[in-house]
């Protein structure tokens, strides 16, 4: 009962959570796109400063924008702030649901730091306010004058909180609390910044008093940043699924050229819409930082890294000890995997298979080989935190098992 409402409580957070993101970051696209291709009036007392015309869903729509306020305040203002409200708390929650709740699976790799629960839940918390503390004293301070300077002291900061959480946590954990660290800035833009200065403004205004145009602009800053992390953010909420993505020892310099990644990709739509020209340079920036970061979570062997190159890693007969797989394989994934990966699995708490996957047959193993090359030979993705204690030279049997299968359908193409 209780490993099914836990299936099910985290399937219906994310789903909530996943609804609630589209929401926010169609609507931080949407604002962005309007600024961008805003046309400027003249300014007459009175007037907007900037307009467009957009044809939607068969009707017109005619958006003006007044810069720091219109002369009248309307008496119904649609306010958004609840998207990005229910991402962070859905988010939250998930984030205890998923790696608070079950941490032994998900949090806390005794191979990186032996640490218990609660110590882990606090050290991820904790990291998350204070970290939202440190951005924003960032933005508070001088360097917010500069726009670019202040950009590169913020990327330094979250590859140095991404690089701590590898300290602490497992690799999984690590990226997802470097995900949950960027989306708290960003939801603590809205409700500490954006928000409650447009409020000071909307309060002016009923006073009948000229609002302080500073309001605006911070508010303005603060979505830009929020507007360049959505893609980055996205990335690292989805890399759970894809264990080579976060395995690398060097983990936090993938951050970083996601990041990179990420925000040029954003920077090119945005000058875009904005008429400034196509900066087609951005993608094969993009390009470029991406397959650097494959480069870097291609696991070493002693032959040095290997880019993509399955087939050439170490023949099932140069590990020592292990005959020839697949028989070495069907034993392995029984002593480590099956207990969980089967239609009725042993492990305590584990009721169903996991994410569907069976290991319980030869068949299904050469079934899921590719995932089990990937999740348990190329990164220690599996077994989670290495629970059944699985060794090196199991993985690397795994490895060739992939290589020689790979090696195979190589040769019986040519
Ligand atoms: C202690 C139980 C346990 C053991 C042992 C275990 N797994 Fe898993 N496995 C899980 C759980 C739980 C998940 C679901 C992870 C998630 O929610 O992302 C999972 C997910 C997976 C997935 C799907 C990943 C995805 O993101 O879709 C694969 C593939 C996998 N395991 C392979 C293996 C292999 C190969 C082994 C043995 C080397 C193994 N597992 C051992 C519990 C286990």
């Amino acid at each position: 009962m209780e490993g099914i409402l836990l299936e099910w409580g985290g399937m219906l957070l994310r789903w909530v959570h996943i609804i609630t993101a589209i929401a926010w970051i169609g609507s931080s696209f949407y604002f962005m796109h309007i600024d961008a291709a805003l046309k400027p009036l003249p300014r007459v007392k009175n007037a907007a400063d900037g307009e467009l015309w957009e044809v939607h869903g068969g009707g017109f729509y005619h958006v003006q924008k007044y810069l720091v306020a219109p002369e009248q305040l309307p008496k119904e203002l649609i306010w958004h702030k609840w998207e990005s409200y229910t991402s962070w708390i859905t988010g939250f929650f998930l984030l205890i649901w998923v790696y608070y709740v079950s941490a032994e699976v998900y949090l806390i790799d005794p191979a990186v730091r032996q640490i218990s629960v609660g110590v882990a839940a606090l050290i991820g918390i904790a990291s998350l306010l204070l970290g939202w503390v440190v951005y924003d004293a960032l933005c508070k301070s001088p360097l917010a004058k500069n726009d670019v300077a202040l950009a590169a002291v913020g990327f330094a900061y979250i590859i140095f909180m991404a690089w701590f959480f590898q300290q602490v946590f497992s690799a999984r954990g690590a990226f997802i609390h470097t995900g949950a660290l960027m989306a708290t800035m960003m939801t603590g833009n809205v409700a500490m910044v954006i928000i409650p200065n447009q409020r000071k403004v909307v309060a002016a205004l009923l006073k009948g008093e000229a609002p302080d145009p500073k309001y605006g602009k911070i508010g303005k800053q603060r979505s830009t940043h929020n507007n360049y992390l959505t893609l980055p953010v996205i990335f690292l909420m989805i890399s759970n699924h894809y264990p080579l993505s976060y395995s690398s020892p060097y983990a936090y310099i993938v951050v970083g050229l996601i990041l990179v990644a990420g925000a040029v990709i954003r920077h090119f739509y945005n000058e875009r819409h904005a008429h400034r020209g196509n900066h087609w340079w951005a993608w094969p920036v993009a390009a470029i930082a991406l397959l650097i970061a494959i480069y870097i979570s291609m696991p070493q062997t002693s032959a040095g890294r290997k880019f993509l190159g399955l087939g050439d890693l170490p023949a099932a007969t140069d590990v020592a000890g292990f005959p020839k797989a697949p028989e070495a394989v069907a034993e392995i994934v029984t002593s480590r995997c099956s207990m969980c990966h089967a239609h009725e699995p042993v492990w305590q708490g584990i009721h169903t298979a996991p994410k569907g996957v069976r290991l319980d047959t030869p068949e299904l193993v050469q079934r899921w080989r590719h995932e089990i090359v990937v999740h348990a030979g190329l990164t220690r993705a599996m077994p989670p935190n290495n629970i059944t204690e699985m060794s090196e030279e199991e993985r690397a049997v795994l490895r060739s098992w992939g290589g020689s299968v790979e090696g195979q359908k190589r040769a019986e193409l040519n």
